[in-house]
């Protein structure tokens, strides 16, 4: 019988996750059947037991649950533990959370867009669960310099804070400084606004990346007014789910391939 993941979350209806997992265990030659579950705002543990109950091997957590599925799982990974927040749970003895989020922005920016980050000045704006989520990946990828920027500029020093030799600050704080890589880890994505970032900010060839796919988001539109190079989160939506692939299967799928394909290429 086929072992059986699934994504878990609210709304799940649009996830793209259960089309990626299928393409990558017909790519691999893995017998998994991958579904979603919808569980309601008030009942993750409840859905997650149920689950597990039934058999399920592990499961992606998406929006609203990963900083409770982190303080849900028995075995947080050093990943899961640094953002905080678990979007990979696998279910053996114990529960174990892992956070592929932060590996999945670096692999699409590293390996997809072919971007250096060793030697950039990165600019990071907001700092909730998604911004969080990618800090500690982006320094492990040695960023040279990287600045937090949000709305309210506590927040964004008290993440920085986390972090030696990160700066945090609020947007008028940034100054007339320029960065190679802006990434927007805001909620704004989804908005009418772009975050307010002066247009100083995008150095020369900056690479804008917004977490938020499938649409050209203001801050992208404005990124590329800018003269920088758009790009939009797709590439780490598929990347994140090949590191959990691998965490649960042990297997590393190839992921062009497949981001080819969600691009309809
Ligand atoms: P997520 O898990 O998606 O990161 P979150 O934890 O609610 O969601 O964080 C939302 C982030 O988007 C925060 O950094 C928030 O800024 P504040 O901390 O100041 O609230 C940011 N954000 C939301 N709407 C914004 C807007 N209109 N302009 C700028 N930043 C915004």
């Amino acid at each position: 019988m086929s072992e059986r993941y699934a994504v878990i979350g609210h709304p799940v209806a649009h996830s793209k996750s259960p089309w990626i997992h299928a393409e990558f265990a017909r790519a691999t030659g893995q017998d998994i059947e991958y579904g979603r579950i919808e569980a309601p705002l008030d009942g993750l543990r409840r859905a997650i037991e149920e689950f597990r109950e039934a058999g399920g091997r592990g499961l992606n957590v998406t929006l609203p649950f990963k900083q409770e599925a982190f303080r849900y799982c028995r075995e947080p990974s050093e990943r899961a533990r640094v953002a905080q927040a678990v979007n990979t749970l696998t279910f053996r003895e114990a529960v174990f959370g892992d956070n592929t989020d932060g590996i999945g922005l670096v692999r699409d920016l590293a390996q997809n867009l072919h971007f250096d980050l060793r030697s950039c000045r990165a600019l990071l704006m907001g700092a909730g669960g998604a911004a969080q989520g990618v800090v500690g990946a982006l320094r492990e990828a040695g960023v040279a310099q990287l600045v937090i920027a949000n709305r309210t500029a506590e927040k964004a020093q008290a993440l920085a804070a986390r972090f030696p030799g990160a700066r945090g600050c609020g947007y008028d704080g940034l100054g007339g400084e320029s960065f190679g890589l802006i990434i927007n880890a805001t909620s704004a994505g989804l908005l009418e606004a772009a975050p307010p970032l002066p247009a100083s900010a995008f150095g020369r060839a900056a690479l804008a990346y917004d977490m938020v796919y499938g649409r050209d988001t203001p801050f992208l539109v404005a990124a590329r007014a800018a003269g920088a190079r758009a790009c939009d989160g797709l590439g780490m939506l598929v990347e994140q789910a090949a590191e959990s692939f691998f965490v649960w299967r042990g297997v590393r799928p190839q992921t062009a391939p497949i981001l080819r394909k969600l691009r309809g290429g």
